[in-house]
């Protein structure tokens, strides 16, 4: 994983549209469409924001592209807690964007209906490949290292043949409410994975991160290993502070 800080979240988000351009760009030359998960949770806002206007907006062929959602929480679109509602409300209306290329996952489904509902969809548009692959996945962090709705000790962690899962999320987590995410498999089969992180905090799941020490730690994003490009944008507030050198001893 590379990883790059930026001092605030301003800079952050240009750091997202700018990949998001570049990235679209050539799925589009090379493919013809441009497939992209959107991540839920605050972080991203900024640049979904940016995305939806001059000068980012003009800069893609918004026809040619297709939004889909890492997870979900299992409430309406319309619902303040929905992820693809605050991401969509963030881009506003970039034009040549159909609503025909917006995949948000059904969270009003509840978590099994809309699980199986989103596995049909990703099916639909990718054809019948072993698994979809995304040209670009968003995801943000969580304090725990959670990433999408894929939290520490889950089940849903072991998950290698199912695209999309239902989750129960965990006492601690808000909003309480089942949530729906796209699993492993998938997101490490994205041709390129960007991890946002910004916020308080997070500088403890970073520095057993940026360690190598993740794994061990339970964090589910030392688990994301994509066949593609890698990289962690992280904002210097979720940045753990330089270690205090050793005070001398009997100095
Ligand atoms: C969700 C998100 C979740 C989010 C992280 C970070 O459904 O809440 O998908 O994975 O990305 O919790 O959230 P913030 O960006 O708000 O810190």
């Amino acid at each position: 994983m590379n990883h790059r800080i930026l001092p605030n979240s301003d800079e952050l988000a240009e750091a997202v549209a700018r990949v998001v351009s570049h990235r679209a760009g050539e799925a589009i030359r090379r493919r013809g469409r441009f497939s992209l998960v959107m991540s839920g949770g605050t972080t991203p806002l900024a640049a979904y924001h940016l995305l939806g206007r001059v000068p980012w907006v003009e800069r893609i062929d918004w026809t040619k592209v297709h939004l889909f959602w890492g997870d979900e929480r299992c409430v309406p679109l319309n619902h303040e807690d929905s992820n693809a509602g605050s991401a969509l409300t963030a881009l506003g209306r970039p034009p040549g964007l159909s609503p025909a290329n917006i995949h948000p996952i059904p969270g009003k489904l509840g978590a099994q209906s809309g699980a199986e509902s989103y596995r049909k969809e990703l099916v639909r548009f990718f054809g019948r490949q072993v698994f979809p692959v995304f040209d670009l996945v968003l995801l943000g962090m969580g304090p725990d290292g959670h990433v999408a709705s894929l939290f520490p000790n889950d089940r849903a962690l072991a998950e290698q043949e199912r695209f999309v899962t239902g989750v129960a999320v965990p006492r601690e987590v808000r909003p309480r409410v089942a949530r729906i995410t796209l699993t492993l498999p998938v997101i490490n089969s994205a041709r390129e994975v960007l991890l946002l992180i910004g916020g308080k905090g997070k500088s403890g799941a970073v520095k057993n991160l940026l360690e190598g020490s993740g794994v061990d730690a339970g964090l589910p994003a030392a688990l994301i290993d994509p066949a593609g490009e890698f990289t962690a944008l992280i904002e210097r507030s979720a940045y753990p502070p330089p270690e205090r050198p050793q005070e001398a001893q009997n100095s």
